[in-house]
């Protein structure tokens, strides 16, 4: 890998045997010349769409209150706010903005089915979004302005609260460190480290990098939904060799070994969770938003758009992953939540597709495989013709 990462002067290596979900990090110059990219007014028209997730939190400073409010916002949202102490937050940014999502590829030095979105927050002086921790890893970048962080400390599910559900504030939080960011510094947190970013000036923008860590309990949900989904109705529980028993509200341990069984018999089925993980970890961030997308033309009109194409471009916030379990099989390739088998003389196309966001329709047309692949993705809203 020879890119430039956003680490400053550490290596890869370094950074994720020794801090990456493990110990928070400061990189001071995180990124060479850095430039911010999104306008705070730009950031605030984001805000007004309706298909963009954004919250307003304004602190009344005075009596330590919070309030939030979710978008879309109106323009009087913005007329009301007070001088200072409210910060604007706007999620998968790099959905709506080109350079945001190119932005967020500097990071794919983790898997890139981990990242989740770019957040970006606008504050003014004394804004924040106060004292809480997170249940993923986040890069901070400091984009614009300074915003002093104090952080450190585990925190969980049993910390104290302030009096606020919405917001999930810790009542007692005694940060270990402080720092004062300036604008290409970065401050990494692995998940749980609590954290606390104050706008030490008005212009304060903060770039998060959010990533995808799923609970065991939506992992458990998910993958039983997944499976169950196709199973049918008529698959029961059995109990053929049954044994008269002298108290009949005995559970005896061959019952529990045999739903035990039922159990692994999913785990254990051959792909099954190889596909179920790729669909899960691929679906779009905006899964009801994006299944409702069905281009209308058909496939041989798209094919022949594309014969006459110059480049195809991958649409942003289009989630891609493939698995391939011996370089002879098949790759499972996985796009937004769906899953298609590939040959495994396709391997170049799979990371030509994963590995870049545009490409030159020259490198697709002189393949009918391709071709088709490709009519394919953007049937289903992962590409386009540009
Ligand atoms: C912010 O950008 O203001 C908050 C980000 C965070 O604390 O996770
Ligand atoms: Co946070």
């Amino acid at each position: 890998m020879s890119k430039n990462l956003p680490l400053g002067d550490m290596s890869l290596e370094t950074f994720l045997s020794q801090y990456w979900q493990k110990k928070p990090l400061v990189i001071r110059n995180a990124i060479d010349n850095f430039e911010p990219f999104v306008e705070a007014d730009e950031l605030a028209g984001l805000a007004c769409e309706e298909e963009v997730e954004s919250r307003l939190i304004v602190q009344d400073n005075q009596n330590n209150q919070w309030s939030m409010q979710h978008g879309p916002l109106k323009e009087e949202d913005f007329s009301e706010l007070p001088k200072s102490h409210w910060t604007l937050l706007v999620q998968a940014v790099d959905h709506w903005h080109p350079a945001a999502n190119d932005f967020l590829k500097q990071f794919d030095f983790i898997p890139q089915w981990r990242i989740d979105d770019l957040m970006i927050s606008y504050a003014s002086q004394g804004g924040g979004v106060g004292p809480h921790y997170d249940n993923y890893d986040v890069f901070l970048l400091q984009a614009t302005g300074q915003r002093e962080w104090h952080y450190g400390g585990l925190y969980d599910e049993y910390s104290p609260r302030a009096d606020n559900e919405q917001l999930m504030l810790l009542e007692q939080f005694e940060a270990e460190h402080s720092v004062v960011l300036n604008p290409g510094d970065m401050l990494y947190l692995p998940p749980k480290v609590g954290h606390d970013g104050i706008a030490l000036t008005d212009d304060c923008t903060t770039y998060s990098v959010g990533f995808r860590a799923p609970s065991h309990s939506e992992i458990l949900l998910n993958f039983s939904d997944f499976v169950a989904h196709d199973l049918s109705n008529e698959l029961r529980y059995q109990d053929k060799d049954l044994k008269a028993q002298s108290n009949s509200a005995f559970m005896d341990s061959k019952t529990i070994t045999d739903v035990k069984d039922i159990l692994q018999s999913y785990i254990n089925q051959p792909g099954l969770i190889e596909q179920w993980f790729g669909c899960y970890m691929t679906e779009h961030k905006y899964h009801e938003q994006q299944q409702e997308f069905h281009l209308e033309n058909t496939i041989a009109e798209i094919t022949e758009a594309i014969e006459q194409a110059s480049s195809l471009s991958k649409i942003p916030g289009t989630r891609l992953a493939y698995q391939q379990a011996n370089p002879d099989t098949d790759i499972l390739f996985f796009i937004n939540g769906m899953c298609c088998k590939i040959a495994p003389e396709q391997q170049d196309f799979v990371e030509l597709l994963t590995a870049n966001d545009q490409i030159d329709a020259d490198q697709i047309t002189h393949s009918q495989e391709r071709v088709k692949m490709m009519a394919n993705l953007i049937k289903i809203g992962a590409y386009e013709i540009l």
